[in-house]
């Protein structure tokens, strides 16, 4: 049985890929300060699967305490989620975003070397390609940092490297970084999913909370994109097929790969008109929207090949928009108010 150490495991996907790797059959370790997510989401977790997760309720920017947590663990392998994601705060506090995702990332991997733990699963975002040239974007599309268009998505792009230098110096790591298009939806059960703070960023959240009718309505930004109706195009994926990915990323990692970069999205594209018509048959609600201005940063359409994880881990998004929605809304219906 392999033990891995899951960084953000508390988090949306991270509960999620807790859930698939405990199915699996590995030993997981928790690490998390809980400034985005509680507890209770591992809970859950352990009551779906009837299986312990050990927790350390550690910031990844306490170098000691991480120290402390390896010296406990005999991890194998190491998923790394655990980062600051909200892309508009990004651009207010960009020092935060460099010091934990980058600096956080550089303190797990001083950790995993003096411990020994030579295999790294990394969440990256396809963010990373910044504007698309064309389209779908495979592994090979550019990823030029002044093109990314936000902090959040350089400090993604900057780990990535920080990556590859550390494996080209220390050939025996072991680095998969899996670059995710949009995670959406939520486990079947509806007893995990995600609980944004605050006003939600993403589309989905904020459709599932005009559904169930915690806000008003939906803003959409902008109708007069170069895409079928107008509106922003992006490839949207189950948060379980993801969780999932993850899974056979750590099974791809005993072949001794070296770095390897997937993409993990359906290849398919939907609109945000596209998306409302989905949750609209999904909940049975109806789902109130206004146009208005494009938001800064956003580009038009970006969707995945995602055929090399098909050829080289086997993996495939089996859930399609309508399932995404179900239990999305699923989730959304039976906890109005997330975790709390
Ligand atoms: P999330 O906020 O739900 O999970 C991240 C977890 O990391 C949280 O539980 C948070 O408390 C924890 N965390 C943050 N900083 C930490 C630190 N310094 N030390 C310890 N724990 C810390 O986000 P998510 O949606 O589950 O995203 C997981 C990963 O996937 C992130 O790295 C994110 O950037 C990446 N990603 C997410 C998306 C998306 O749309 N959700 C898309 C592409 C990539
Ligand atoms: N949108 C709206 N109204 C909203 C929210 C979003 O119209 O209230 C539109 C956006 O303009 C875009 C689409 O819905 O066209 C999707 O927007 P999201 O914010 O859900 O997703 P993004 O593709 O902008 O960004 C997400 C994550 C990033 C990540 C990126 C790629 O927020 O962190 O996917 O993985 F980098």
């Amino acid at each position: 049985m392999r033990r891995v150490l899951v960084t953000g495991g508390a988090g949306y996907i991270g509960s999620h890929t807790c859930l698939e790797l405990l199915n699996a059959g590995f030993e997981i370790t928790v690490v998390d300060n809980l400034s985005n997510s509680t507890q209770e989401s591992l809970q859950r977790v352990s009551t779906l699967t009837g299986k312990e997760i050990a927790f350390f309720e550690v910031d990844l920017l306490d170098a000691r305490g991480l120290d402390a947590v390896f010296s406990k663990g005999n991890f194998e392998t190491v998923i790394h989620f655990a980062a600051l994601k909200a892309v508009g705060e990004s651009v207010a506090q960009p020092l935060q975003y460099y010091q934990n995702n980058v600096t956080g990332t550089v303190n797990l991997c001083q950790a995993m070397q003096k411990h020994g733990v030579t295999d790294l699963v990394f969440s990256s975002s396809a963010t990373v390609y910044g504007i698309p040239k064309s389209l779908p974007l495979t592994e090979q599309s550019e990823t030029l940092i002044h093109e990314v268009t936000n902090p959040y998505g350089r400090s993604k792009l900057m780990v990535e490297f920080v990556l590859k230098d550390w494996q080209t110096a220390f050939p025996s790591m072991n680095i998969a970084l899996l670059r995710y298009f949009n995670p959406v939806g939520a486990h079947v059960s509806g007893l995990i999913g995600e609980d944004p703070s605050g006003l939600p960023n993403n589309l989905l959240p904020y459709v599932s909370q005009v559904a169930v009718g915690k806000l008003e309505k939906l803003g959409v930004f902008g109708d007069d994109y170069e895409t079928s109706d107008g509106t922003g195009v992006r490839d949207y994926i189950h948060v379980v097929d993801l969780a999932v990915g993850h899974v056979l990323a750590v099974k791809k990692l005993s072949e001794n790969p070296g770095v390897v970069i997937y993409n993990l999205g359906t290849g398919i594209g939907y609109s945000v008109f596209q998306i409302i018509a989905a949750f609209e048959e999904a909940s049975g609600r109806n789902i109130p929207f206004e146009i208005m201005p494009r938001r800064a940063g956003d580009i038009a359409a970006c969707f995945a090949d995602p055929s090399l994880a098909k050829r080289e881990l086997g993996w495939t998004a089996n859930r399609g928009i309508q399932e995404m929605c179900v239990d999305g809304w699923r989730w959304q219906s039976n906890n109005p108010n997330g975790y709390s």
